[in-house]
C-alpha cells in the first residue's frame, strides 16, 4: 500500500562521504522514507566559489534517490550563505539596534535588504532551478529555512531606506506619518523623511507606533525575498507544490499573508519537553498553522525524534511520545510527518541533536520507533475527505501580538502566549476543537469566536466581528480588547472601541494586578471563583453582569458580563479567570461545550473528531503517565488494530486509538478536507 502521508526529514548528504549514501537510502527504505528535504544548506557545496556552480553531487544524488523511490522536498539554500559571500560582500550580514555587525560563522546571518546578498540569492535559486528542476525525483519546492529564525530584526542603512520608501507607500506623506505615530509626543516630529530610522538602541521606550511599522515592515521584507525566490522556482517547475518551513507561534513573521502563496503550508514543531504542557501547546500550534491558508494542505516539516539542542536541558521525548505527537498532527490535519533531521551529524552546532538515524545507529530505541512509526503509517488508511470538526474559531492577529507586547503598556506580564493558553486550555481538556482565524477573514459558519485579548484592531475588523454576532454568532471577548487602532493610537471614550457594542459595559480604567494577587469573583448564583493577573474597571451598561469582584475596591463591579446584540450574543470577561470558572462560562456558549466524556478521570487525553461525508474518525490520544479508559460511541473500528470497540476504549501509557464510525447523519459540508497531499 502506498503511503498517504509524507514521511522523512531533513537530509544533508554534503556532510557524508559517497559511500554513507548508499546505506542511508537503504535504511530510508526499511523505514518507509518517501521525501527527504535535500540542499537546505548547501549553498557552500553548490556555488563554492562565486559564479562557480558544482552540481554533479547533487545530479548523482537525486539519481540514487529516485531509483530508490524516494520524493525530494528540494530546498533552495539561501538559509547559509558561503564563507565567500560575506567577505566579498560585508554589507550582507546584518547589523544589530547597537550598530554592531554581526560576523559569519554559523547561519542565516543575513541582512534580507542588502542589494548583494538579493542579488546572490537570485542566481543561486535559478541556477539550482535549472539546473535540476526538471528531476524526476523532485516532489516539491522548499524556498530557504525557517525565515527570520536567527536575525528577525537588521537595523542597517539598506534596512533604514527601504523602510523609508515602506512608509512613503503607506502613509503617502510626511504629514500622514506624523499623525500615525503620534510624533507630537516626546518632540519626534519628522520634518524630512530621512530623519526617519529604524528602531535602533536609544534611550527610553521607542515609539511604539514606529516599532509596530518596524515589525509589519521587517515581516514585509522577508516576505518579499520569499516571493523572489517562489517566482524563479514557480518559473522553472510551476506544477511542483511550494512551500517554506514555518515555526507555529513565530512573532516577527506574520504567516497569514505568507501562507496564502503556498501550495503546502508547512512548520516545525518542537514543543519543550520539560513542559507538562507541550500536548497543549502543540496542539495549539497544529491549529494555528492548519487555519494560516484553509486552502491549502499542512504538513510538519521538521520535528525532533528525541531531543533538541537548544532547550535547557534538552529532555528527551518519553517513550510513546514520538508516535503520540505524530498522530495528534495527523489528527489535526497534517498531510506529513518529517523530522529534522535523517541522519545525525559527527560535528557542527547539531550533532547531539536527535535523528531518525541516531550516532549509535539501527541499535538505538529512537530508530525502532522512526521504523515502526513509517511502517504504521504506511498502512494507515487515506484520511483525504475528511476535516476537523472544529464549531469555534480562536482570534489570532501577529500585529495585534507585536503592538500589545510593546515595552510600554500597563502590565508587562501579559503575553500573547499565556492569552492564548488560558483561553485554549479548557478546550483542550474538553476535547473541543478550533481553527484560528485572523480578524479579517470570514468567520461564518462558526458558532463561536473566542477574542483573546484583541488590544489591536481595526475599525473594519471590529465591524466584522460585530456582523458576525449581529447574525446570530457568539464572540466570547477576554479583557484588553478593542484599545487601539491599527496606527496603535487608543480608541477614545470607554475602552473597547468598536467592539464595545459587545462589552454590555463601559470600561473606564484598568488595573493591572501585582504577580501572586488574586480577585474573588462570585456569580450569580453565589458560586466563587477568582481572577488574577489584571482587572478592568467597568460599569454595566446594557450587558447581564454573570459575575462580580466580591471584594477589595472593585467589590461588586462586574467582572463577566453577557449582552445580546442583533440575533447573536457576546460574553466579556474583565480578568483572568480561574480554569474552572472559564470552563463554566464556555458551558453556556454553543459550540465550545465541553464533551462529557471528558470529565476526569480521562484528563490528558486528546480528543480530536474529523469528519467527511461517509465516516468521521474520532482521535484519543493518551499523554499521561498511566492507563486511561475513556467512554466512546460504540460501533467504531480502531484503525490501527482493525478491533471493533464497544462504549469505553482503554489507552496504554502514550496509547494512540484512531475509530471510524460510518457518519451518522450523512455529513455535513466541509470546510476543507485535510490530510491530502497536494
Ligand atoms: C530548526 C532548523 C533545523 C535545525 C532544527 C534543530 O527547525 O530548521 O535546521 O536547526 O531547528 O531543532
Amino acid at each position: 500500500m502506498s503511503n498517504h502521508f509524507y514521511y522523512g526529514g531533513d537530509y544533508n548528504p554534503e556532510q557524508w562521504p559517497r559511500s554513507v549514501w548508499d546505506e542511508d537510502v537503504g535504511l530510508m527504505r526499511e523505514a518507509g522514507v518517501n521525501l527527504v528535504t535535500v540542499g537546505v544548506f548547501a549553498w557552500a557545496q553548490l556555488e563554492p566559489r562565486e559564479g562557480s556552480f558544482s552540481f554533479g553531487w547533487l545530479h548523482d544524488l537525486l539519481d540514487l534517490l529516485a531509483t530508490n523511490g524516494i520524493g525530494v522536498d528540494l530546498a533552495t539554500p539561501t538559509a547559509a550563505p558561503p564563507a565567500w559571500l560575506s567577505v566579498r560582500y560585508p554589507d550582507v550580514l546584518p547589523v544589530d539596534a547597537a550598530g554592531a555587525r554581526y560576523s559569519h560563522g554559523s547561519r542565516q546571518t543575513i541582512c534580507i535588504c542588502s542589494p548583494a546578498y538579493l542579488e546572490r540569492a537570485r542566481t543561486v535559486v535559478t541556477q539550482l532551478a535549472n539546473e535540476v528542476g526538471h528531476h524526476e525525483a523532485i516532489k516539491m519546492w522548499h524556498v530557504h529555512n525557517e525565515y527570520a529564525c536567527h536575525v528577525p530584526y537588521c537595523y542597517c542603512d539598506y534596512h533604514a531606506q527601504a523602510f523609508r520608501r515602506w512608509t512613503e507607500q503607506r502613509y503617502g506623506s510626511l504629514d500622514n506619518l506624523n499623525d500615525a505615530w503620534g510624533t507630537a509626543f516626546w518632540s519626534q516630529t519628522y520634518t524630512d523623511l530621512s530623519q526617519v530610522v529604524p528602531p535602533r538602541l536609544t534611550a527610553a521606550f521607542v515609539n511604539p507606533s514606529l516599532d509596530l511599522d518596524y515589525k509589519r515592515f521587517s515581516s514585509d521584507a522577508y516576505f518579499q525575498e520569499f516571493l523572489m525566490e517562489r517566482a524563479v522556482l514557480k518559473q522553472a517547475r510551476p506544477d511542483l507544490p511550494l512551500t517554506t518551513n514555518f515555526m507555529g507561534f513565530f512573532k516577527p513573521l506574520d504567516y497569514f499573508g505568507w501562507a496564502a502563496q503556498m501550495d503546502i503550508v508547512s512548520t516545525d514543531n518542537y514543543p519543550d519537553m520539560s513542559d507538562p504542557e507541550w500536548p497543549v501547546r502543540s496542539a495549539m500550534h497544529c491549529d494555528l498553522v492548519r487555519g494560516l491558508n484553509k486552502a491549502a494542505p499542512w504538513m510538519v516539516m521538521e520535528q525532533t525524534p528525541s531531543r533538541v539542542t537548544w532547550h535547557n536541558p534538552n529532555v528527551p521525548k518519553r517513550p510513546g511520545h514520538m508516535r503520540a505527537m505524530s498522530y495528534q498532527a495527523v489528527a489535526r490535519g497534517a498531510s506529513g510527518i518529517m523530522f529534522f533531521q535523517w541522519r545525525a551529524s559527527r560535528t557542527g552546532a547539531e550533532k547531539f541533536h536527535s535523528a531518525m538515524v541516531p550516532h549509535a545507529g539501527k541499535g538505538s530505541p529512537v530508530w525502532t520507533d522512526v521504523v515502526a512509526l513509517g511502517k504504521e503509517l504506511a498502512s494507515l488508511e487515506d484520511l483525504a475527505g475528511t476535516a476537523i470538526d472544529a464549531k469555534a474559531a480562536f482570534l489570532f492577529s501577529w500585529p495585534n501580538w507585536w503592538a500589545l507586547e510593546a515595552p510600554s503598556q500597563p502590565a508587562g506580564g501579559l503575553t500573547v502566549d499565556d492569552q492564548l493558553m488560558w483561553l485554549y486550555r479548557p478546550l483542550f481538556a474538553g476535547g473541543v476543537n478550533v481553527d484560528f482565524c485572523q480578524p479579517d477573514e470570514s468567520l461564518e459558519g462558526y458558532r463561536a469566536v473566542v477574542v483573546p485579548s484583541l488590544y489591536l484592531i481595526s475599525e473594519e475588523q471590529g465591524a466584522k466581528l460585530l456582523s458576525y454576532v449581529e447574525a446570530g454568532g457568539t464572540a466570547i471577548i477576554s479583557f484588553w480588547s478593542g484599545i487601539v487602532d491599527e496606527r496603535d493610537s487608543v480608541y477614545l471614550g470607554p475602552y473597547g472601541g468598536p467592539l464595545r457594542p459587545l462589552l454590555g459595559c463601559d470600561v473606564v480604567e484598568v488595573s493591572p494586578l501585582p504577580v501572586g494577587q488574586v480577585l474573588e469573583v462570585q456569580w450569580e448564583d453565589g458560586e466563587r471563583g477568582t481572577g488574577e493577573l489584571w482587572a478592568h474597571v467597568a460599569t454595566q451598561r446594557d450587558g447581564q453582569v454573570l459575575a462580580r469582584y466580591s471584594r477589595g475596591p472593585l467589590s461588586g463591579r462586574p467582572a463577566v458580563l453577557q449582552t445580546g446584540y442583533g440575533k447573536g450574543r457576546a460574553y466579556y470577561i474583565g480578568c483572568r479567570l480561574d480554569h474552572d470558572s472559564l470552563a463554566r462560562l464556555y458551558g453556556l456558549v454553543p459550540g465550545l461545550h465541553a464533551r462529557a466524556t471528558m470529565a476526569p478521570p480521562e484528563g490528558h487525553v486528546e480528543r480530536v473528531l474529523r469528519v467527511g461525508r461517509d465516516k468521521r474518525y474520532e482521535f484519543l490520544i493518551n499523554y499521561s503517565g498511566s492507563e486511561r479508559v475513556v467512554e466512546v460511541a460504540e460501533g467504531g473500528t480502531d484503525v490501527l488494530t482493525g478491533r471493533i470497540t464497544g462504549s469505553r476504549v482503554a489507552l496504554e501509557p502514550a496509547g494512540v486509538a484512531i475509530l471510524r464510525y460510518p457518519h451518522p447523519s450523512g455529513g455535513r459540508p466541509l470546510r476543507r478536507p485535510q490530510g491530502l497531499k497536494p
